[in-house]
């Protein structure tokens, strides 16, 4: 399977930013472990950016090009109906994820505007939530596939 593996805003300073939240582990070391677990079975592509207009595009390239995506949106996540739309527009599965349990948090952080164009979502399990996006959407897609 082809998966994208999409970050959002300031997950680019992952291991420094917040550490206490957010944990130690950098986004290279997630791609690490991911490309670890997918071997030559998956291949991955890892885009991140700080700009809601770049995370669309990523959407775009992504029709016809990946099978699904994992997306975390970071803030957008809580703001953005463009990268919703953009979701819906590629109809690409996609498996939301968020290092922290945004349930326990602000009430602001509550509201996810991709969680329910998204086959589910994973959250509060820290950098091990990517790869278990990354299982659930390979389930998926290989369920999709046999059906
Ligand atoms: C986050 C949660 C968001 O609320 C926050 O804005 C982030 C990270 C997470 O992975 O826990 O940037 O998506």
């Amino acid at each position: 399977m082809r998966v994208l593996v999409l970050d959002g805003p300031n997950l680019n300073l992952l291991g420094t930013r917040e550490a206490a939240l957010y944990g130690h582990e950098t986004r290279a070391s997630i791609e690490q472990t991911l490309r670890a677990w997918a071997a030559d079975a998956h291949a991955l592509t890892f885009v991140q950016s700080n700009h809601e207009g770049a995370l669309i595009d990523a959407l775009h390239a992504a029709r016809g090009t990946q099978d699904g995506v994992v997306i975390n949106a970071g803030a957008y996540t809580h703001t953005s109906v463009a990268l919703r739309d953009a979701l819906l527009a590629v109809e690409l599965p996609a498996v939301e994820v968020h290092l922290t349990n945004v349930a326990r948090r602000e009430p602001f952080r509550h509201v996810s505007y991709l969680a329910d164009v998204c086959v589910g979502t994973i959250s509060g399990f820290g950098a091990l939530g990517y790869r278990l996006a990354l299982e659930a959407l390979i389930d998926t897609l290989n369920a999709r596939r046999a059906a």
